[in-house]
């Protein structure tokens, strides 16, 4: 089976088309995108939401996995408001940190396999090139530091049974996202400033979840990193969001967009100043290679526009 978009990028074997997949976070903006991906490829996937299992609570979490028995876990819950976060640990240590935790016991004692996503947060930013997966981590913020303490508990518990796969800046048609924050901006102001000193790149769920389909076929164990092709600012991102919003006539008209320094946009929670991530590892363990962000960028639009 070859999924791909305009240039192969991942070729994918479909060894996972016999084994129960269990995604977490169904609801949220990957989960959402993840049940799609293996809809269209007819592939069963059990998809559980918050309602269905809070994955801070080890008792119900045994009690529904072992109902189920999945070979394989997909976990796309956590706690992402990262301002929020600041002032809301114990939420986010529950969802990110503690919930990791009892799916990596779990995995290990049932021999099963666990995919857990995390973050570029749990990097500084103060690289000035691309982080690798074994690059030093020294989170800036509460939600960095509870996605690294997740990070810690699956690879502790368990090594062997599971992957730690870091993204960035991921958007999607679903939820909320910068790409929806910016067409609703842009069409409800006379202009916008955006900041030009946050270095990253954007990443489609699209994408992503090719990248994941890739890496349930062959299971690898370790760190991998994954986001788009090529690196953006913030202000470089909502200026490619405007041309091609108004390409594809969702917007009318463009506004001025103004670039202007995170010194002049104070948030609660500190954000690395650059945090690309190296996919050289990803790219020859998967066989899966990233998209140009502005190309997925036009293919959401697409699926947005539907
Ligand atoms: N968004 C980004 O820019 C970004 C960047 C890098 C990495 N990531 C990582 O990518 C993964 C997917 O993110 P996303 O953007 O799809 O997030 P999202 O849209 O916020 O979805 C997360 C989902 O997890 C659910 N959830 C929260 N706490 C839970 C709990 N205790 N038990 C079960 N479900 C829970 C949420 O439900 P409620 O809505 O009901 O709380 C939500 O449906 C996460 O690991 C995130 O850390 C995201």
């Amino acid at each position: 089976m070859v999924c791909c978009c305009v240039m192969r990028p991942c070729l994918s074997r479909a060894n996972h088309m016999n084994k129960k997949i269990v995604i977490l976070g169904a609801n949220g903006q990957l989960g959402r995108t993840l049940q799609q991906h293996f809809n269209a490829l007819d592939q069963d996937v059990v998809a559980l939401g918050r309602q269905d299992l809070d994955i801070a609570d080890e008792t119900a979490l045994r009690t529904t996995l072992g109902d189920l028995a999945p070979d394989i876990i997909i976990n796309a819950a956590a706690y992402t408001a990262v301002d929020q976060a600041e002032t809301d640990d114990l939420d986010a240590r529950a969802a990110n940190a503690a919930g990791p935790k009892h799916l990596a016991r779990w995995v290990k004692e049932q021999n099963s396999w666990l995919l857990h996503i995390s973050t570029d947060f749990v990097f500084s930013g103060r690289s000035h090139r691309p982080y690798t997966p074994d690059d030093q981590t020294d989170p800036l913020s509460i939600y960095g530091r509870t996605k690294l303490e997740g990070e810690l508990h699956v690879r502790y518990l368990a090594r062997d049974n599971s992957l730690v796969l870091r993204t960035s800046w991921v958007y999607s048609p679903y939820g909320s996202n910068f790409l929806k924050t910016m067409l609703r901006l842009m069409a409800e102001k006379d202009s916008l400033n955006v900041v030009d000193d946050q270095i990253g790149t954007p990443t489609s769920t699209l994408g992503l979840a090719r990248c994941i389909a890739a890496a349930i076929d062959r299971r690898p164990v370790g760190i991998l990193h994954w986001t788009d092709a090529g690196v953006a600012s913030w202000y470089d991102f909502a200026v490619a969001i405007q041309d091609e919003a108004i390409r594809q006539g969702l917007l009318e008209h463009a506004i001025p967009i103004k670039p202007i320094p995170t010194s002049a946009y104070p948030t609660p929670a500190r954000r690395p100043s650059f945090s690309v991530l190296d996919k050289a590892d990803t790219i020859a363990a998967l066989d899966c290679h990233p998209q140009h962000w502005q190309r997925e960028l036009a293919h959401v639009m697409q699926q947005f526009k539907r």
